[in-house]
């Protein structure tokens, strides 16, 4: 099985507008699918930076033959440091082209029994993309409020039943700590609500988005885009999840990610983005038939004032 099958490939690739000898970042590297595509546009001079905090992912460029491209550089970090990265690569503010975010994780993590991303398989509730960096999802489950995991589980599981989820958690804790994805899985049996499937996959994905603070690493990654972005540069973000495509939404609109109109001093508002879509582009039916989590996504791309 390849490592990740690319959403919306070739529709995110045109609006990035990619042109010969430019600047580009792939925030989100996983399988390669897009950096390839990138790669062919940019010619010998242009230069392509692509992240991905998963040790998996830079094995992966290492079978690729684009990645012998001499403009290419894989970044091995969390793409909330990209000013940072970019800086230490010697790329000055405002002059990068180009930059795509393809959010959440690879058919390959997910795959990967051990990584704990699924409850199709029995194996440690781990969850983290860089497997070095922050909590697994099991200490979060044995270690958070009951508060705080009713938060988890309503804002990013959209459950109906966080509260009784979060305090079955907490109660179960108490008998024995959460160790495995059987663990989390036994005990949401238990408690379901609606059909089991979609509610294992909505208590998995609010896990695995705390786990990796995947809220917290866009805002961060779209504040230092619209920094790094030359004037005309375009940031192109496929999102997966109704909280992360209204923060895009908000951001792309306004500059800040509640969507509050920004003022200057004279009281003008202010919008540091030209909108490229107006509206969410989404998969067409032939490719959802032929990959189900298409489905969800939902690609916006704005360009540099
Ligand atoms: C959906 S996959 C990308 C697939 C890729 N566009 C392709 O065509 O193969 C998302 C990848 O981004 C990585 N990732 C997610 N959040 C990240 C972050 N905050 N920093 C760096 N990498 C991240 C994941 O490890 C995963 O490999």
């Amino acid at each position: 099985m390849g490592y990740h099958e690319s959403v919306l490939l070739h529709e995110s690739i045109d609006f990035l507008g990619v042109t010969p000898g430019g600047i580009y970042v792939d925030a989100t590297f996983g399988g390669g699918g897009h950096s390839k595509l990138i790669l062919e546009k940019i010619g010998e001079k242009g230069r392509l930076f692509a992240f991905d905090q998963d040790e998996d992912a830079k094995r992966n460029t290492e079978q690729q033959e684009f990645s012998v491209h001499p403009g290419f550089t894989f970044v091995p970090s969390n793409f909330r440091h990209l000013k940072r990265q970019l800086r230490a690569e010697g790329i000055r503010v405002g002059t990068v082209n180009g930059m795509l975010a393809d959010l959440g994780v690879s058919s390959h993590q997910i795959d990967t029994a051990e990584r704990g991303f699924s409850y199709r398989f029995e194996a440690p509730l781990d969850m983290r993309m860089s497997r070095v960096e922050g909590e697994t999802a099991a200490d979060l489950l044995n270690t958070r409020s009951a508060e705080e995991l009713q938060r988890i589980f309503s804002e990013l599981g959209e459950l109906r039943n966080s509260r009784t989820l979060a305090q079955a958690v907490v109660q179960e804790r108490e008998r024995k700590r959460f160790r495995t994805t059987g663990d989390l899985v036994e005990l949401c049996t238990k408690n379901l609500m609606g059909e089991r499937m979609r509610y294992l996959s909505q208590v998995f994905q609010a896990l695995r988005m705390e786990a990796n603070d995947e809220l917290g690493a866009l805002a961060d990654f779209m504040k230092e885009a619209l920094e790094m972005l030359a004037p005309g540069g375009r940031l192109a973000v496929i999102t997966f999840h109704s909280l992360e495509d209204r923060m895009v939404k908000n951001f792309m609109k306004s500059g800040n990610m509640e969507g509050e109109p920004d003022k200057d001093f004279y009281g003008n508002i202010t919008k540091p983005w030209d909108l490229v879509t107006k509206k969410p582009i989404e998969a067409s039916a032939e490719e959802t038939k032929q990959n189900t989590r298409s489905r969800s996504a939902k690609l916006r791309v704005a360009a540099k004032k």
